[in-house]
Order: C-alpha cells, then sequence, then structure tokens
C-alpha cells in the first residue's frame, strides 16, 4: 500500500484546492453561491486561495486579502447558515484527505475547521 504523501510546496496547495473547488463548483448547495450569487471569476479566484492557503500552511505572507469582507457581502446578498458551512467543510476535509497526510495536512485541517467556525460566528453577529 502506497502512503500519501504530506503538503509540502506551493503546487501540492494548488492540487488541493483546484480538487477543493471542482467539488463545490459541482455542488448542488454551494455551486450557485460562487456562480450565480458572488458571480465568481474563477481564473482570478483560485490564484487568491493559492495564496490565502500557501500563506495559512507555511507563513509565506502571499496573502494580504481580508476574507470576511468578501464573505459578508456575499453573505448580504445570500446569508451563509450552518448548513452550507457543514458541507464547505465536508467537502474541503474529503479533499485534502483523499490527497494527503502527514503532519502539514493534519494542521490544515485544524486550520480550515477553526476559520470556519470563528467566520460563521462573525457572520451570525451581523
Ligand atoms: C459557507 C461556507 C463558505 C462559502 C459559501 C464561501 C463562499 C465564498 C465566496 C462566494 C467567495 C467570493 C469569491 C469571489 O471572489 O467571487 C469566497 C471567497 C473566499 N473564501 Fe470562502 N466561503 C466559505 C467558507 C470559507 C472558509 C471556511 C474559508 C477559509 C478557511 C474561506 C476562504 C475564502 C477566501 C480566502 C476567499 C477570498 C477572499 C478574497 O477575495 O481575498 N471561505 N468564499
Amino acid at each position: 500500500m502506497t502512503r500519501k504523501k504530506d503538503i509540502k510546496k506551493r503546487e501540492d496547495i494548488i492540487r488541493l484546492v483546484d480538487g477543493f473547488y471542482a467539488k463545490v463548483r459541482a455542488d448542488e448547495m454551494l455551486g450557485p453561491i460562487f456562480d450565480q450569487v458572488a458571480h465568481t471569476n474563477w481564473e482570478r479566484h483560485l490564484p487568491v486561495m493559492y495564496d490565502f492557503w500557501e500563506n495559512v500552511i507555511f507563513h509565506t505572507g502571499t496573502y494580504t486579502g481580508n476574507p470576511m469582507t468578501a464573505h459578508q457581502r456575499v453573505h448580504a446578498l445570500q446569508p451563509f447558515t450552518k448548513a452550507h458551512f457543514n458541507r464547505w467543510l465536508q467537502l474541503f476535509r474529503a479533499t485534502l484527505h483523499e490527497q494527503f497526510e502527514g503532519l502539514n495536512t493534519d494542521i490544515t485541517d485544524q486550520r480550515a475547521t477553526s476559520i470556519a467556525t470563528v467566520m460563521q460566528l462573525k457572520l451570525e453577529a451581523h
């Protein structure tokens, strides 16, 4: 049995992010939030997400945006629910563990879970 590898470099993050958003776009609950509510430009959004996760995992300073502002804008158009967050995390964790295993993989799982929890609390406050 071959072991999966850990997340070690930007190339790995690109594979993770591309795999995750392929699932998101095909998902009947989350897909429309990007395509019909936010009108996401994927060619622009995906590189932002590579930078975001590279910064979260490797502290590269590559992401300087503010995720809360972006989500508040979309949340005002169509409120995010607990079900949306549960699905988001389910798809993210499924993609992550399908592709990788190891310390950085576990750290990524924990960071995704805690950011999602905080984001959910902050959005509910608005
Ligand atoms: C209910 C769950 C979520 C939904 C439906 C959602 C949806 C979205 C949408 C529609 C955008 C805007 C894309 C665009 O620019 O068109 C966005 C941006 C973004 N999301 Fe999420 N998101 C969710 C949770 C999360 C979580 C948990 C994280 C982090 C762990 C995250 C990280 C980001 C980042 C970094 C951006 C880019 C912000 C920027 O433009 O700088 N999202 N999200």
